[in-house]
């Protein structure tokens, strides 16, 4: 059956506004679609009390903070910005186990809000969650592929009660539903991005120096991509996005041996994440991509584009 926009939006304002009711809600912005549709939805139904924050945890892409604050200045969401960098990496530090980073990750967020909301008296979380989050994360008796951070990354107790209303849709819904709701372009045709950010795309621990290398070759390659979208060189991926590997290789700079990480590139197709297969980029873009990066990013030695699909692979590396 088609999606009736429409009608979700004035069942979704019916549902925030019955499940809310007089209390105060807090909503996190992250930049992606999801969170800016979700809070688009709450400011017209709940604009006086609802209160909106961004957790600048410093595994953001490159520009992603200023990003956000300009887009909520253009979509009218009243926006505090948290700079809480050092509590993440410190809640990271040595840890390497994909799930367990979820978890501390979203524990901290948590906390973080708990934080915010007390000192407002509100009682509500909103949050962006869309249906391959809870699935994913082993809702309805299935088997668990990762926890995503808003939902099996949630501490066990929490002291937000929580308010989803895109929790039964998928991404390309959430595009039409925040399009409707006269989101700018840039933020309904953004493409997905997780709420972990880069931390779930360094393997291995996270650190500072991994982060600034992962926001420099991600810049690159997502610019890359985007020029030879734009010249029809290939169609637009679902996602594309850089990662970058635990291990480091070999190789020569000038004369002399080099010992250096290694980029991951990765651009899928997909309707709605659930699987996806691995684009098709022509070679002369991979090599463009590939010579700028070790160009401009000293610190990597060698660039790969992974060709898995989903299944067997997932679209994040971790
Ligand atoms: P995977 O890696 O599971 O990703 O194939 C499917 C889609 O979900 C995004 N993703 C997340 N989104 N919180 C989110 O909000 C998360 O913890 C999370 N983990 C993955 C991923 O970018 C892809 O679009």
């Amino acid at each position: 059956m088609a999606f009736d926009t429409e009608k979700f939006i004035s069942q979704a304002e019916t549902e925030i506004k019955k499940t809310v009711g007089k209390e105060k809600a807090i909503i996190a912005l992250s930049g992606g679609v999801d969170s800016f549709t979700a809070a688009a939805l709450a400011a017209k139904v709940i604009p006086e009390q609802l209160f909106a924050i961004y957790v600048d945890t410093g595994f953001m892409r490159k520009n992603e903070t200023e990003n956000v604050k300009e887009a909520a200045k253009n979509t009218g969401v009243k926006l505090k910005v948290i700079e809480a960098s050092e509590k993440f990496f410190s809640a990271l530090k040595g840890v390497t186990e994909p799930e367990e980073k979820r978890k501390r990750i979203g524990e901290l967020f948590i906390r973080i809000f708990e934080e915010e909301a007390k000192r407002d008296n509100v009682t509500f979380l909103i949050q962006g969650t869309i249906a391959p989050d809870w699935i994913e994360s082993g809702g309805a008796g299935r088997d668990k592929i990762k926890s995503h951070h808003n939902v099996g990354g949630l501490p066990e107790k929490m002291h937000l009660k929580l308010c989803e209303p895109l929790r039964e849709i998928y991404k390309h819904e959430v595009r039409e539903v925040g399009k409707a709701l006269g989101l700018p372009d840039y933020i309904f045709n953004r493409q997905p991005f997780p709420g972990p950010a880069l931390a779930v795309r360094i393997v291995g621990e996270v650190t500072r120096e991994k982060v600034k290398i992962l926001q420099d070759v991600g810049a690159i390659a997502e610019e890359e991509i985007e020029s030879a979208v734009m010249k029809e060189k290939m169609e637009m991926p679902w996602q594309y996005f850089a990662a970058l590997l635990d291990s480091k290789a070999v190789g020569v700079r000038g004369d002399e041996r080099a010992y250096q990480h290694i980029a991951v590139i990765r651009a899928v197709r997909s309707l709605d994440g659930m699987t996806a297969s691995f684009s098709n980029i022509p070679y002369e873009v991979l090599q463009k991509i590939s010579t700028r990066i070790t160009n401009e990013v000293r610190e990597i030695g060698r660039v790969v584009y992974d060709i898995t699909n989903k299944p067997p692979g997932t679209i994040e590396l971790e």
